[in-house]
Order: structure tokens, then C-alpha cells, then sequence
């Protein structure tokens, strides 16, 4: 069973970092570089300090993913699972139980996977920009 809970400290800095960093993540991502450990850890430093909610997802206490809500960012909402459990763990029930209302997501053309999911999650379309698709819940 997929445990989620919130990230409050450094404890899973370096498996966030890593699957960030993963290529099939970075290729989705809107910034695609690889990011180094520094300046991970002083984004997740100040992500901590903020209002801003990570939640990190847990399969039999290994750390499999995360869905990040950036309340400074208009509650913009973002994901990642390790790719050896895509279309295995229904993410799409966790996406949903875990975005409410108004929340948005900024989803690239043909990251497929990603907006079936957040269909799925309660998300609809809003807007096609030149980079992205963006979806509201
Ligand atoms: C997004 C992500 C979490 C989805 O994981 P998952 O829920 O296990 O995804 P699935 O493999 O079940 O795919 C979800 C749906 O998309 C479909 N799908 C997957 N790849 C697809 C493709 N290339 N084309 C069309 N449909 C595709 C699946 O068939 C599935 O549909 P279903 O729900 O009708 O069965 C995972 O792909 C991921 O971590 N991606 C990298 C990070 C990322 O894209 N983050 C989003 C940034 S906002």
C-alpha cells in the first residue's frame, strides 16, 4: 500500500533529488537541467520555511514519489513516481485526494501520462501556452 506523508526536514532530501534529477522527470520538467545537491538543498531549505507543502509518497517505507503544492505560486501543483511503478499505484487517487479546488497545474503537450492523471484527479484544461498545458482543479 502507497503511504503519503508530509516532508518536514532533510530526512528524504537526497531521494527527491534524485528522482527529480531523473531524466524522464527532467525531459518533463520546465526547467530541464540537472540540478546539483547545493542547490537542492537550499530550494528545499526554503521550501520548508514557506507555506509550500511536499508530500512524499511511500511504498513500504521506500520513497517512491512526491506531489509538491506551491502556495506561493497560486497553489501550482506538480508530481513525480519512480518509473519502476508507473501504472502500478492509481497515482491519480492520490493526486486527487491531495489538490482541492483552484489548484493548478502547468503540464508540457506531451507529457501524456501527466494530464490523464490529472483529468483523472479532478483537473480540467484552462489554456494552451507556447511550453505548456494549463489545468485547474
Ligand atoms: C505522471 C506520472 C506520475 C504518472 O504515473 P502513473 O499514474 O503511474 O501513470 P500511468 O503509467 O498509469 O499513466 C497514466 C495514464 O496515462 C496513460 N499514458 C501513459 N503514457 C502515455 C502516452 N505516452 N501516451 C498516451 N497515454 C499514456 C496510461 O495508459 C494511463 O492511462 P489510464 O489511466 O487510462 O490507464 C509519471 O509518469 C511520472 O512520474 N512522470 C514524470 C514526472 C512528471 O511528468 N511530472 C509531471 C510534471 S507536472
Amino acid at each position: 500500500m502507497i503511504v503519503t506523508k508530509k516532508i518536514i526536514n532533510f530526512r528524504y532530501s537526497n531521494d527527491i533529488l534524485s528522482l527529480r534529477n531523473k531524466k524522464y522527470c527532467r525531459l518533463q520538467s520546465l526547467n530541464q537541467k540537472i540540478i546539483t545537491k547545493k542547490k537542492h538543498e537550499l530550494w528545499l531549505n526554503k521550501f520548508l520555511k514557506t507555506k509550500n507543502v511536499m508530500y512524499g509518497l511511500f511504498d513500504n517505507k521506500k520513497f517512491i514519489g512526491y506531489i509538491r503544492i506551491e502556495k506561493t505560486k497560486k497553489n501550482l501543483v506538480s508530481w513525480a513516481v519512480s518509473k519502476n511503478l508507473w501504472g502500478q499505484i492509481n497515482f491519480y487517487k492520490i493526486l486527487k485526494n491531495k489538490t482541492k479546488k483552484n489548484y493548478i497545474a502547468k503540464i508540457k503537450k506531451q507529457n501524456k501520462a501527466s494530464q490523464i492523471v490529472a483529468i483523472k484527479a479532478g483537473f480540467n484544461f484552462v489554456k494552451c501556452y507556447e511550453k505548456f498545458l494549463l489545468f485547474k482543479k
